[in-house]
């Protein structure tokens, strides 16, 4: 190895060295993205869209369904199309999530409900899924349309138990990991499963897909969790204290109602249950959640679920791929350590 490449190794992040590993998977990916968010007859559509989608976005979940497909050894055209389908799953998810959020930022750049409104982000969003069910039809794969036809009705899922587990502090960890897995790793888990389905992979290999996806999107979601009471909405591109405000019963709170005192509880009470916020609120909050160390606590659990996808990958081939794909388990919780 020269001295160069283990310099760019060393100065490249994680999903660096994955994107440009697949780089003409990915612009292949983000042509046929650009292709099918036309419309003929709307043209908020593609108005819409773009917006959201020149504004970047990690494209970690695409570039997963590519990534398992090539560690499987594929050699098809079909890899292409579902891991467009995967990030048109995730773009409708996140339009429809921010109406149902009102979250105002996303991306670095102003959400479209705010741009445009609450109508058009549903309407475009449902466009963009039913874009998404025509491309994995294309595919002519059965199992990886039960896959990620069964991970969109799931997100759903997690998005609407989440509703109703919001403002709910009876709201346990484990009703928040159903909810977690719904919401967000069921994507990250079917974007990994079916790189190795359209690969033929043998069926070991395809479960150690899946778990891989499923403890990293766990990971991801907690991590995301975190941020939105620590992070920095310059590199998060979305704005802090979101859950706080949409009163939602995340692993931080979680772990500081259940350690919290008969005046803590009355707080969360007035502040989640009943919604009454005031000034003030969103750092008295955090200051409870460093009292009772749950920031520390939550950020022990992200890694140990990211230690758990590392742990799945060990199951798979040895492949450069492998390798990436286990430091993206690291680069995920990165963020947090
Ligand atoms: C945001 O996902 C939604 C969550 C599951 C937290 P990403 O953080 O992957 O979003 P983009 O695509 O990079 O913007
Ligand atoms: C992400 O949940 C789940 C989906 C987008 C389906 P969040 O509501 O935490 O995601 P952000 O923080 O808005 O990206
Ligand atoms: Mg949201
Ligand atoms: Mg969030």
């Amino acid at each position: 190895m020269t001295a160069q490449m283990s310099l760019d190794q060393a100065t490249t992040k994680p999903h660096e060295q994955l994107a440009n590993h697949l780089t003409s998977g990915m612009e292949a990916v983000n042509t046929l993205i650009r292709t099918r968010m036309a419309s003929k007859h709307a043209p908020r559509i593609p108005e819409v869209t773009a917006h959201l989608v020149e504004a970047g976005g990690k494209r970690l979940r695409p570039m997963l369904t590519l990534a398992a497909a090539e560690l499987c050894g594929y050699d098809g055209p079909f890899h292409v199309h579902l891991a467009a389908t995967v990030e048109f799953i995730h773009t409708a998810t996140l339009l429809h999530d921010d109406v149902v959020d009102e979250s105002a930022q996303r991306r670095g750049r102003p959400t479209a409900n705010l741009l445009w409104d609450n109508k058009s982000s549903v309407l475009v969003g449902d466009y963009l899924f039913s874009r998404s069910f025509q491309l994995m039809v294309e595919t002519g794969n059965l199992r990886v349309l039960d896959i990620l036809a069964n991970a969109s009705a799931t997100i759903a899922e997690g998005e609407v138990l989440q509703l109703t587990a919001a403002q709910d502090l009876k709201t346990d960890e484990s009703i928040y990991l159903q909810v977690v897995r719904g919401k967000t790793a069921a994507l990250f888990s079917a974007a990994t499963e079916v790189g190795g389905v359209i690969a033929g992979a043998p069926e070991d290999q395809v479960k150690a897909l899946f778990d891989y996806g499923d403890s990293l999107g766990v990971a991801f979601q907690i991590v995301d969790d975190l941020l939105d009471y620590q992070g920095d909405s310059g590199s998060t591109g979305k704005n802090v204290g979101d859950d706080f405000r949409e009163r939602k019963l995340t692993l931080p709170v979680i772990k500081a109602v259940a350690a919290a005192d008969a005046e803590e509880r009355a707080f969360w009470t007035r502040t989640i249950e009943r919604g009454k916020q005031e000034e003030g609120d969103l750092e008295h909050a955090i200051s409870l959640l460093h009292k009772h160390g749950t920031l520390e606590a939550t950020r022990l659990d992200a890694l140990a679920y990211a230690a758990h996808a590392k742990q799945a990958m060990a199951k798979l081939p040895d492949h450069p791929i492998r390798q990436m794909l286990s430091d993206i388990a690291d680069y995920v919780v990165a963020r947090i350590t």
